[in-house]
C-alpha cells in the first residue's frame, strides 16, 4: 500500500485526520488529504457552538461542508463533538441546572438528529474527567447538574441515531498508570454493566513533554477493549514528530483488534493547532511526507 488510508484498510482499519472547513479551498491540502485519509473528523465545525450559535437556532453550514468533502470523497465522518465543557456558545455558558440539562438533550437531538444513518461514531462526551491525582469528574457546568450527566447525554445520542457509534473522548488516558485512565476506565465498565450505550473510548493522544507516549499504552488499549468496547486514537500528534514514536503508537494498534483505526489532528504541520513549530504531524509545511510519515505507513 501507498497511502495511509490503503495501508490501514489492510488490516480492516481507518487512518483519519482533522479537516477545518477553512482550508477546503487549499489545493496542496485537499490533495494530500483525499489520497491518505478514508475517515475525517471536522476539527470545530460539528463542536457545539458552531451548530447551535442560538439556543433552538442549529447551523450545520461549516459541518456540512465537511461532511459533504468527506462523503463525496469516499470518506466516512466521526461526529465530534456533543457534549463538552469547552467551546460552548455563550447562551449555554451561562446556563445551569436543569435548564442546561435539557439544553444538552436539546443539542444532543438537534445535531445527531441532522446525521442521523450519516457517522461512523459521535464522541458524545468530551474530557469530562479531571488531570491530576483524583480519577474523578472535572468540574464543569454540565458536571453540576448532576453525576448522571454523561449516562443521559449518551442514551439520548442512541435513541437519535442507533446506528452511529457512541465514543466517551478524552486526553491524558493515554498511560495506564494514570488515576485520570482509571477514572475513565471505571466509567466505561459500569457503563457496560449498567447497559449505559457506550460503544468506544477515544484516546486523542496528543502526546508532549508533560503527557508522553509511554509503553504502557497497549496495556490502556487492550484494557479498555477487554471491556467491549472500540478503541479509537481519535486527535493523535506528538510534539517534535518522533518517528519512532509514531511507529509505536500504530503498533500498539495494530495489536488489539478492537483498536479500530487512528485520526491524526491535522495534515501539514502549518495546520496544526499546536502550531508549526510543534512539528507534530505527517507532513511538513509544504505537504512533504516526513521521516513519522514514512515510519506510519510502514508499520500500518
Ligand atoms: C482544537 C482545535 O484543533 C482548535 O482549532 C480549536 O481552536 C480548539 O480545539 N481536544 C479536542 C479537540 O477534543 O476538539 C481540540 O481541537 C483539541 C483538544
Amino acid at each position: 500500500a501507498n497511502t495511509l488510508a490503503a495501508a490501514a484498510q489492510q488490516s480492516g482499519r481507518y487512518f483519519g485526520t482533522a479537516i477545518a472547513s477553512g482550508r477546503l479551498g487549499d489545493q496542496t491540502y485537499t490533495t494530500i488529504a483525499n489520497r491518505e485519509f478514508d475517515m475525517i473528523t471536522a476539527e470545530n465545525e460539528m463542536k457545539i457552538d458552531a451548530t447551535e450559535p442560538n439556543r433552538g437556532q442549529f447551523n450545520f453550514s461549516a459541518g456540512d461542508r465537511v461532511y459533504n468533502w468527506a462523503v463525496q470523497n469516499g470518506k466516512r465522518v466521526r461526529g465530534h463533538t456533543l457534549a463538552w465543557h469547552s467551546q460552548q456558545p455563550g447562551w449555554m455558558q451561562s446556563l445551569s441546572g436543569g435548564s442546561l440539562r435539557q439544553a444538552m438533550i436539546d443539542h444532543i437531538n438537534g445535531v445527531v438528529g441532522h446525521y442521523r444513518g450519516k457517522i461512523y461514531a459521535w464522541d458524545v462526551v468530551n474530557e469530562a474527567y479531571a488531570d491530576g491525582n483524583s480519577g474523578g469528574r472535572r468540574d464543569s457546568n454540565l458536571q453540576r447538574t448532576g453525576n448522571d450527566w454523561i449516562e443521559v447525554a449518551f442514551r439520548t445520542a442512541r435513541a437519535a441515531d442507533p446506528s452511529a457509534k457512541l465514543c466517551y473522548n478524552d486526553y491524558n488516558i493515554d498511560n495506564w498508570s494514570w488515576a485520570k485512565t482509571q477514572g475513565v476506565y471505571n466509567m466505561v465498565r459500569d457503563f457496560k454493566q449498567r447497559g449505559v450505550p457506550i460503544d468506544c473510548v477515544g484516546l486523542q493522544s496528543h502526546f508532549n513533554g508533560n503527557s508522553p507516549y509511554n509503553s504502557n499504552y497497549r496495556t490502556t488499549i487492550q484494557s479498555f477493549a477487554a471491556l467491549g468496547v472500540d478503541v479509537q486514537i481519535t486527535e493523535l500528534d506528538i510534539q517534535g514528530g518522533s518517528a519512532t514514536t509514531y511507529a509505536n503508537v500504530v503498533n500498539d494498534c495494530l495489536a488489539v483488534p478492537r483498536c479500530t483505526g487512528i485520526t491524526v489532528w491535522g495534515v501539514r504541520d502549518s495546520d496544526s493547532w499546536l502550531g508549526a513549530g510543534a512539528s507534530a504531524l505527517l507532513f511538513d509545511g509544504n505537504g512533504n511526507k516526513k521521516a513519522a510519515y514514512n515510519s506510519v505507513l510502514n508499520a500500518l
